[in-house]
């Protein structure tokens, strides 16, 4: 545990969670860890605490239960019993993963459905849960960053499996916003607008122009990283010029 902020970011095979990736690879301050389907490193390995990306499905029971474990192997107050808070690093995680599901209401499937939410919200909930055994030792030295999306405030045609989930993402981080605040931890809810992503590439419909691009969303997640001690941001919104297109 060398460096003095450590930064987990989950969903970093492709899209936003790649480009802050590797935006986060030009910043010499931070340890960088990423977890994503296509890592290279087996997830057992992450409790060493060495950066790199590691192997990681969201929806795999298996994988889940070996990264609570890694955790804990890392930064438990058991394997660490004499280090003072002060020595702890900074902590910065961020939840990239995820993906989209869009149509008309009538042709749902109920499989779509719980896969979707399985991704999107459960997966969410549980890792914010195993982090959640951490936090009373990382006091005024956690954030962590949800993305989150327009769709999760208001409502869109054919997306209500997507509109669903991203108000549940919402809702996820205003309850930890809150369960957590005796331990100062900063929860950040982005509610995103069009980002030229892969998420798109099913629907032809909507112009990649039109839309932010990737390295200007990741330089900009990057920056929650440099906030002030002080500052607690709840909710940032972003869209693209043409605001929702
Ligand atoms: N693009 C937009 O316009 C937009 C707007 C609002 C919100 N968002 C949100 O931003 C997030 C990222 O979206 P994106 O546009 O970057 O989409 P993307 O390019 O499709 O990326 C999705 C990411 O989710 C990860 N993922 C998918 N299934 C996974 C699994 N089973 N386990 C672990 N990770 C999994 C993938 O990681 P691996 O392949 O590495 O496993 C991938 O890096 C999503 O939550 C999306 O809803 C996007």
């Amino acid at each position: 545990m060398t460096q003095t902020k450590h930064v987990h970011i989950f969903g970093i095979g492709s899209g936003i969670g790649k480009g802050l990736y590797d935006r986060f690879l030009q910043d010499p301050t931070v340890s960088l860890f990423g977890f994503s389907r296509k890592g290279e490193l087996p997830l057992n390995t992450f409790s060493k605490g060495e950066a790199g990306t590691f192997q990681f499905d969201a929806t795999d029971q298996k994988d889940l239960r070996s990264f609570e474990l890694s955790l804990a192997g890392m930064f438990g107050h058991n394997v660490l019993p004499s280090a003072p808070f002060y020595n702890r690093p900074e902590l910065i995680v961020y939840f990239a993963l995820g993906d989209g599901i869009f149509g008309p209401i009538d042709l749902l499937k109920k499989k779509e459905l719980e896969s979707h939410f399985e991704l999107n919200v459960h997966s969410l909930i549980l890792l914010s849960k195993f982090y959640s055994h951490h936090i009373p030792f990382f006091p005024n030295k956690a954030t962590f960053v949800f993305l989150g999306s327009t769709a999760g405030k208001q409502g869109f045609s054919e997306s209500v499996t997507y509109c669903a989930s991203k108000h549940a993402v919402l809702g996820i981080t205003r309850a930890l916003r809150e369960e957590w605040k005796p331990f100062g931890t900063k929860v950040v809810h982005v509610s995103l607008g069009a980002v030229a992503t892969e998420i798109w590439d099913s629907r032809p419909e909507f112009d990649k122009n039109e839309m932010v691009s990737i390295s200007d969303i990741s330089e900009y997640l990057w920056s929650i990283s440099q906030l002030p001690k002080s500052i607690f941001v709840d909710d940032l919104s972003i869209t693209p010029k043409k605001g929702i297109l």
